[in-house]
């Protein structure tokens, strides 16, 4: 169905005729304390810049802009905690003054254009007011996930070089407190950094203040004066997301201010079909691109409502939470990812609960974060009876490399492909040579440069790793990490990543910092960490742990301790709770450890063994030791 007067073809034609005019049209929504020069700069290809020359401020145009277009009574936020049972809305009036007034405690805290502060917070209200804040005054922020352990946080800690950190006193997660101040307490001494920190002290938790250092968000909120935006290059930098990549060391994506509010209109216009005053729900978390790009920027500078859930899709208190949340608010979309749909589906496989609340405004859903599986899509179409859209993008892009256009043509629906490219993404599929390959056939995903508005400025402090790893393989093209294929109609199926990277619950996470915690312990020779197919979570870490010569240790206390020392060292997020003891790893006779063979084989799949594997019997060794494992 065609939304307006163009298909997805006409407009993907139309970028493909005049890229920069494009994204120039599309830059026209937006405010600009000055234009830009150029659309594209290409000087510093492939890191290109948008809109170089050109002066703006994201958090202007994402809450001054539409309170002086007079929508400041409009509700700009809705956090809905099902772990307190709080429901608190936020005009945009309230939210720019308490953005305001953050932005004026930074400022007093010393925080300048250009200075990184780093969050390590729950789904809390305030957390959404320090982005914003930083934002105004171009500070740059720095989003750590809250499931992260202390020793990730201190890594980020070291490579940002926050001037300040905000977080709180906790987190809630079904059943626990917990408590973020002592893990941050101990980040800062591992990271041997002065700083400052600002806490919001949340009642279910105290947290203990050191004098001179930490401030506590209600007292430095009072005696606050608001402050105006800081006018910044389109090309400064917004934020840095830290993301994983194939070695432990996490890989800051820089983000600016220009180019990514551009994508962040376009999509909400185009992709979820959002107007303002609309109602968008992005079930993620503050921590992740999906919550940076839809939580926070995209709703916000599209001028919708967007709600801030602090709580899962099962047991807070039930598979009906969703339900509860979309009906409760008029939610018009919700963005989430395939797990939580399939978490629900489990609990409530008729969707019983379902019948409980009036879905009536209730538009569409998005999935992301992981591979939709056809079966969550068609049972997400069948109880909701709106159209359910896999899209598929990634912390580099902050937007869809591939969608269905909601606000442009619903184009049909294949199931298992997120459907087309986006303007702005020439999306090819290259062997391993570098050959273009023809339809149906699997290969690396990769895109011809440049990468549109919205996609990163470089890895923080190091162009070189940012070049080496997305810009080198092929060039003229972006790596995406991604194996996949089209059909003749030109539909994209993603099919898995190139690299060590694992995908847990829609949550990206690196086998390469697993294994250097397990070869951390004292017993282990070698290891290898695979992510194994995992019905409701996608995939789920397995450690294949071979152990050193005359071991004394009991081999179940060292399942343990490894166990114990990745949630200690990279945190719960990574759920790695399975680890077996094995002689050796299968190699190939070059040494390669073949994940892929290991992965099938304790995913229970079928499998060949590779012709350049050094000694097949290493594989029934493996399938025995599976068997032994208890889980
Ligand atoms: N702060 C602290 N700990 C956190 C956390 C946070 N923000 N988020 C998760 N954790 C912890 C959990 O408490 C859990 O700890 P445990 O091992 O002690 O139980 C661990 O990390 C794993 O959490 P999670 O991935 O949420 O798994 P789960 O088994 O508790 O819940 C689902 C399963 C499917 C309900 C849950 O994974 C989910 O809601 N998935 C949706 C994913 C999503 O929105 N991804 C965003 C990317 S778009
Ligand atoms: P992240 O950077 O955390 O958003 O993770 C990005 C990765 O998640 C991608 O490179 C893919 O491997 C995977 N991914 C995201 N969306 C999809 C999707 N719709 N289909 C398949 N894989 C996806």
């Amino acid at each position: 169905m065609v939304m307006g007067n163009k298909t997805y073809q006409q407009i993907y034609q139309k970028w493909q005729d005049d890229p920069e005019g494009f994204w120039a049209e599309a830059a026209q929504d937006l405010s600009w304390d000055r234009p830009w020069d150029q659309v594209l700069e290409c000087e510093s290809a492939p890191l290109y810049r948008w809109y170089a020359g050109a002066k703006t401020n994201t958090c202007y145009n994402a809450l001054d802009r539409h309170v002086e277009a007079g929508h400041g009574d409009r509700t700009a936020l809705i956090y809905d905690s099902a772990m307190t049972g709080a429901v608190k809305k936020f005009s945009y009036d309230v939210l720019l003054n308490q953005v305001a007034k953050f932005a004026g405690v930074l400022e007093g805290l010393a925080v300048k254009k250009g200075d990184r502060v780093l969050l390590y917070m729950p789904m809390i209200p305030e957390a959404v007011m320090a982005m914003l804040a930083c934002a105004r005054i171009g500070a740059v922020h720095t989003v750590v996930f809250g499931g992260f352990a202390a020793k990730e946080l201190a890594k980020r800690i070291v490579d940002a070089e926050p001037k300040v950190i905000i977080s709180a006193s906790c987190g809630l997660e079904p059943g626990k407190v917990i408590a973020y101040k002592p893990l941050l307490d101990q980040a800062i001494d591992l990271a041997q950094v002065a700083l400052k920190t600002v806490i919001v002290e949340r009642p279910e938790c105290p947290a203990t203040f050191i004098d001179g250092r930490d401030y506590k968000w209600d007292d430095v909120m009072t005696s606050a004066n608001a402050v105006p935006c800081v006018s910044v290059n389109s090309t400064d930098p917004l934020y840095i997301l830290y993301t994983s990549g194939t070695t432990g060391a996490p890989k800051g994506i820089v983000r600016d201010h220009g180019g990514h509010m551009v994508a962040m209109d376009w999509s909400m216009k185009n992709v979820y079909a959002m107007s303002p005053g609309d109602v968008y729900w992005a079930a993620s978390d503050i921590g992740w691109v999906v919550g940076h790009s839809y939580i926070v920027y995209g709703p916000l500078i599209r001028g919708c409502t967007t709600i801030l859930y602090e709580g899962k899709p099962v047991g807070t208190p039930d598979a009906g939470a969703f339900w509860r949340v979309i009906a409760d608010h008029k939610v018009n979309a919700l963005f989430v990812a395939p797990t939580a749909i399939r978490a629900i589906k489990r609990e409530d496989p008729k969707a019983e609960l379902l019948k409980q609340y009036d879905l009536s405004n209730f538009r569409t859903l998005f999935l992301a974060g992981e591979r939709a599986d056809p079966d969550t899509v068609k049972w997400s179409e069948d109880i909701l009876g709106v159209p359910v859209i896999d899209h598929w993008w990634q912390t580099e892009t902050a937007w869809s490399i591939c969608a269905n256009f909601m606000g442009i043509e619903h184009i049909p629906v294949k199931y298992g492909s997120p459907s087309k490219p986006s303007p702005g993404y020439d999306v090819r599929i290259f062997n391993d040579e570098g050959l273009e390959l023809p339809p149906g056939e699997l290969g690396n995903i990769v895109v011809k440069e440049p990468l549109p508005p919205g996609a990163m400025l470089t890895v923080w402090k190091d162009d070189k790793r940012c070049i080496d790893t997305y810009f080198s393989e092929f060039e003229g093209y972006y790596l995406t990490g991604d194996a996949g294929h089209k059909d003749e109609d030109g539909y994209l199926y993603i099919m898995g990543r190139t690299d060590d990277v694992i995908n847990v619950a829609g949550h990206r996470l690196s086998t390469g910092a697993m294994e250097e915690v397990l070869s951390g312990i004292v017993e282990v020779a070698e290891c290898a960490v695979v992510g194994v197919a995992d019905e409701l979570k996608g995939q789920q870490p397995y450690g294949f742990l071979v152990l050193k010569n005359g071991i004394k240790r009991p081999n179940d206390e060292i399942i343990k301790a490894a166990i114990l020392a990745v949630r200690e060292e990279i945190g719960a997020v990574a759920s790695f709770r399975n680890a077996v003891i094995v002689k050796r790893l299968p190699k190939t006779r070059s040494g390669k450890i073949l994940r892929r063979v290991m992965s099938s084989i304790a995913g229970r799949e079928d499998y060949i063994a590779p012709a350049t594997l050094d000694d097949p019997v290493i594989l029934d060794e493996i399938s025995e030791a599976l068997i032994d494992f208890k889980g």
